[in-house]
This record gives structure tokens, C-alpha cells and sequence, in this order.
């Protein structure tokens, strides 16, 4: 765990909640003429080892950005790469119950293949108890089409206008149980969310890298960690 054996005069202050925007696969493939299914290979592999440094250092929720509702637009070989990926990821999570991680996914599952939805609910199921960290996958995530859906189904109940509040729209999140990200991380140079947990990050601090998410290491992790504790989370006070 390097993150505590480097010498700094600033207190490390873990986020409890970390989201991260894993982009960049497509440009780390093509820098080596590669086709772009083996930047997202290998963004799998990154993804996999950071999830576990995140645990390991002390993070409690962990929410990555891994297929947006706006990603259909890629080429269909793209598309299928990657759902290809991720049933490689549900089947092989099976044999990491040691890892004590709860698995959970946000986004919308009815445009997703029966046979991974039904791998992702066996992972939700099976990793229910596990309490280590919960590591959110954002599939098919969209934050807009979330609050659309949130206003949807609280017209769709009746809710009375005077019970409306911001609460109560949390309520109706897929997150709705847990705290809003603390520290937003976005890989790849982009100074975007892209529609990332656009609710949710109403106080996130966001830190921006040019690392690619292939390149991205549990290095790169203490440095936004280091750059958050720096911060001054004022909420709207005058401390
Ligand atoms: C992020 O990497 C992965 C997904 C969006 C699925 P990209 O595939 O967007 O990589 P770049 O941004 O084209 O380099
Ligand atoms: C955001 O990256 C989505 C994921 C990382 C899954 P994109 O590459 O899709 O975002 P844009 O198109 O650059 O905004
Ligand atoms: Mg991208």
C-alpha cells in the first residue's frame, strides 16, 4: 500500500465514495496500432487491480463508469467486444469471494443481453454480504435518463407535490442508499462527465488526469487522493 509509506505533510483523507470515469481505452490501443477491443482488454485488467487498491486503502463505495447509454453509438464490433468483456468479468468474479467485495450495477439492464442480466443479478446475489467495499458498475448509466426515470415513477406513484424534495428524488436513484461520490475521478484528458452520476456529483470534487485508463496505477489513485485531501469542501460555507 504505497499510499501510506509516502512521506507528505498533508493528511490523507480517504474518500468513502469514489467514482471514476475509466476513459481512454480506444487511444491507448490505437497509440500502439492496436484495434481498439484491446484497450478495453486491458482497461478490464486495470479496472479489476484498482478496484481491489481502492478496498485495500480504505474506500467504501467505488462507482466506475463502464458502458454510457450514449456508448451504443459505437460500431457494433465495439459494442459486442466489450458485453464480451464483461460476461468474462461476471463469470471469472465467482472465484474472487475472498475479495469481500458487494457488487452492484446501475443503469439500465432492459436493453442489455438475458444472459448477462441474468450474470449480473447471480453477482448482486451472491456478493450481497460481502462488506469490504461496494464497487457500483455503471452499465447503460446514464445520470439524465436516471432523473427521468426518477420523475417518471414518482408521477407514476402519486406523490403529492408537498412531499417532494431532494430526498425523495435521491429515493427514487439507483444509488438511493448510498452517499453521493466524495471525489470524481476522470482518466483520458477529458474535462467531462458525460453524463456520470449527474445527480449525485451536485459536491463531488473532480480531478482530471491525461493518463490513459490502460496506463492508469494504484500510483495514480494516491495522487487524486493526495490532490482531494488538499481540498476545501466548503458545501456553500464561509469556513
Ligand atoms: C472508455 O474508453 C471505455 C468506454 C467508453 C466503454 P474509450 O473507448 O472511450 O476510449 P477513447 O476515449 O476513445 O480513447
Ligand atoms: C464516458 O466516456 C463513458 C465511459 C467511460 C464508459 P466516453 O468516451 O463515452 O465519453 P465522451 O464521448 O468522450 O464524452
Ligand atoms: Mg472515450
Amino acid at each position: 500500500m504505497s499510499l501510506f509509506k509516502k512521506k507528505n505533510s498533508t493528511p490523507l483523507l480517504i474518500p468513502n465514495h469514489i467514482g471514476i470515469i475509466m476513459d481512454g481505452n480506444g487511444r491507448w490501443a490505437k497509440k500502439r496500432g492496436m484495434p481498439r477491443s484491446m484497450g478495453h482488454k486491458k482497461g478490464a485488467d486495470v479496472f479489476k487491480s484498482i478496484t481491489r487498491y481502492c478496498r485495500d486503502i480504505g474506500v467504501k463505495y467505488l462507482t466506475v463508469y463502464a458502458f454510457s447509454t450514449e456508448n451504443w453509438k459505437r460500431s457494433n464490433e465495439e459494442v459486442s467486444g466489450i458485453m464480451d468483456l464483461l460476461r468474462e468479468y461476471l463469470k471469472d468474479v465467482k472465484n474472487y469471494t475472498k475479495d469481500n467485495i458487494r457488487v452492484k450495477f446501475i443503469g439500465d439492464r432492459s436493453a442489455l443481453d438475458s444472459d448477462i442480466v441474468a450474470l449480473m443479478e447471480e453477482t448482486e446475489n451472491d456478493s450481497v454480504n460481502f462488506d469490504a467495499m461496494t464497487l457500483n458498475i455503471a452499465l447503460n448509466y446514464g445520470g439524465i435518463p436516471e432523473i427521468v426515470n426518477a420523475v417518471k415513477s414518482i408521477v407514476n406513484y402519486g406523490v403529492s407535490v408537498d412531499n417532494i424534495d431532494a430526498a425523495l428524488i435521491k429515493s427514487y436513484l439507483y444509488t438511493k442508499d448510498e452517499p453521493d461520490p466524495d471525489l470524481i475521478i476522470r482518466t483520458g484528458g477529458e474535462y467531462r462527465l458525460s453524463n456520470f452520476l449527474t445527480y449525485q456529483s451536485a459536491y463531488s470534487e473532480l480531478y482530471f488526469t491525461d493518463v490513459l485508463w490502460p496506463d492508469f496505477k494504484n500510483e495514480d489513485i494516491d495522487k487524486a487522493v493526495l490532490a482531494f485531501s488538499k481540498r476545501n469542501r466548503r458545501f456553500g460555507d464561509a469556513k
